[in-house]
């Protein structure tokens, strides 16, 4: 007899893992596919910053005890563009929502650890090829696993195979429709054995372009700069990593950034995209295979996470009632979440990144949305909703 199960999910990134355990905390089988080994998804550095609703899911599904020791929560973040810097407080303008730092390898780290401890199975090295019959009650996962071409049945399968993933290609051309925006300038990232110079991150606007400084524990920094698309880390030496950050962040007033030794750095380009519907026949898809934003905001892990949230619910529903009606509601549910994160992603990245097409001009009007910020609550309270996150739908 072939294998088969409940649900079929390809990826075992933070869309897949999480998914897995809360199908398994309420009874519903499943079995993850993922093609790398645990070591590489283990390290894949990656996002930051968790908002409250993420925060809150991991703590029902019995996933947040190490988050609850070790994550950093932050009340706000500073902005600081034409040499001066504004605080948000985030929950005197939210009522209350706040943001934890605890990186993606720690949240992918606890989700592992837990699902081979007692969830559903979880298969490392499992590279998905196809995903055959969206449109029949069997859908089928053809995959290698140590060099053996296997094939799993499914009632369902979900793609969280991010961005690169097959599953979206189980859908036939013409019935999904993508939209896209490629950026014309890409963040180059690095790691520093350094504590961070600031209680709170800071997104700085500045004529050279945007750079963040973010953080990963009390002793190790994490710091993005705006480059142009194409750049290679080889041409920038330490020395002028550091000299382009303190450039960058620099205020009238007292502020140092604090140097340390870089152990890891990386050009990521940045991209929205959407694809509609996120669900055809009986393929569904979450996270970043159905959708990316550009990073400035720190929305793409939160937003994986809401998906599966909506799609372990209707799971859930339907093996409780028999009813497929949750199920055909997950597109429209999470798109309409989807899409305001994509907004808030890309006002973020267009009010701060320096655009090389863009005029004088324009710089203005990005520095006058800031000074509107800075001086109106209720410009304020709009950045930091959609910054702390909106409930779950
Ligand atoms: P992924 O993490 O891409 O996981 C997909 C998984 O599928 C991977 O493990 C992959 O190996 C596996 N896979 C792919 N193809 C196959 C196949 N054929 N067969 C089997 N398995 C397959 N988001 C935030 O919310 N906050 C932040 O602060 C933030 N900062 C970021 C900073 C950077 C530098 C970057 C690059 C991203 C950041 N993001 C942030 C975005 C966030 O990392 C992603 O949105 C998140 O990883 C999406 O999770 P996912 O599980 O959907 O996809
Ligand atoms: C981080 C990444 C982001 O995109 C962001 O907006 C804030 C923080 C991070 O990796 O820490």
């Amino acid at each position: 007899m072939q294998p088969h199960t409940t649900v079929g999910i390809v990826g075992g990134g933070p869309a897949g893992l999480l998914l897995a355990r809360l199908l398994h905390r309420s009874g519903v089988d499943c079995v993850v596919l993922e093609s790398r080994e645990r070591a590489y998804v283990e390290h894949r550095q990656r996002a930051g910053i968790l908002e409250q609703s993420t925060v809150d899911v991991l703590r029902s599904s019995g996933a947040a005890g190490r988050l609850d020791r070790e994550a950093m929560v932050h009340d706000g973040i500073e902005l600081r563009w034409n040499r001066h810097t504004h605080r948000l407080d985030f929950p005197a303008l939210t009522g209350g929502r706040r943001v934890w730092v605890y990186a993606q390898t720690e949240v992918v780290k606890d989700l592992i650890a837990l699902q081979i401890e007692d969830g559903a199975p979880l298969v490392f090295g499992a590279q998905v090829r196809a995903v055959e019959g969206a449109d029949t009650d069997r859908p089928v996962i053809h995959y290698t696993h140590e060099d053996r071409d296997k094939t799993l049945t499914c009632d369902y399968v979900v793609g969280c195979d991010g961005f690169h993933g097959v599953t979206r290609r189980a859908v036939p051309r013409g019935a999904i429709r993508t939209y896209e925006r490629v950026y014309p300038y890409s963040w180059f990232g690095i790691l520093a054995d350094v504590p961070p110079s600031c209680d709170e991150l800071i997104y700085a606007h500045s004529p050279r372009g945007f750079a963040l400084h973010s953080m990963r524990s009390p002793e190790v920094s994490r710091l993005y700069l705006q480059v142009p698309n194409g750049t290679d880390t080889d041409d920038w030496p330490d020395e002028r990593i550091w000299d382009e950050l303190d450039a960058r962040f620099a205020i009238d007033g007292d502020w140092k950034l604090e140097r340390g030794p870089i152990t890891a750095r990386a050009v990521l380009p940045m991209r929205s995209f959407v694809t509609e519907p996120m669900r055809w026949g009986r393929v569904l898809l979450a996270g970043d295979a159905a959708h990316i934003v550009p990073p400035t905001g720190a929305k793409g892990l939160n937003l994986a996470a809401a998906d599966v949230v909506v799609l372990a619910r209707a799971f859930a529903h339907l093996r409780a009632t028999g009813s497929e009606e949750l199920l055909e509601a997950y597109s429209a549910t999470c798109l309409r979440r989807v899409w305001r994160a994509e907004h808030f992603s890309w006002f973020m990245t267009t009010t701060l990144h320096t655009d090389p097409a863009h005029s004088d001009f324009d710089a203005r009007l990005q520095t006058s949305q800031l000074d509107r910020i800075a001086a109106s609550r209720h410009a304020a309270a709009e950045l930091a909703e959609n910054y702390a996150g909106l409930e779950i739908g």
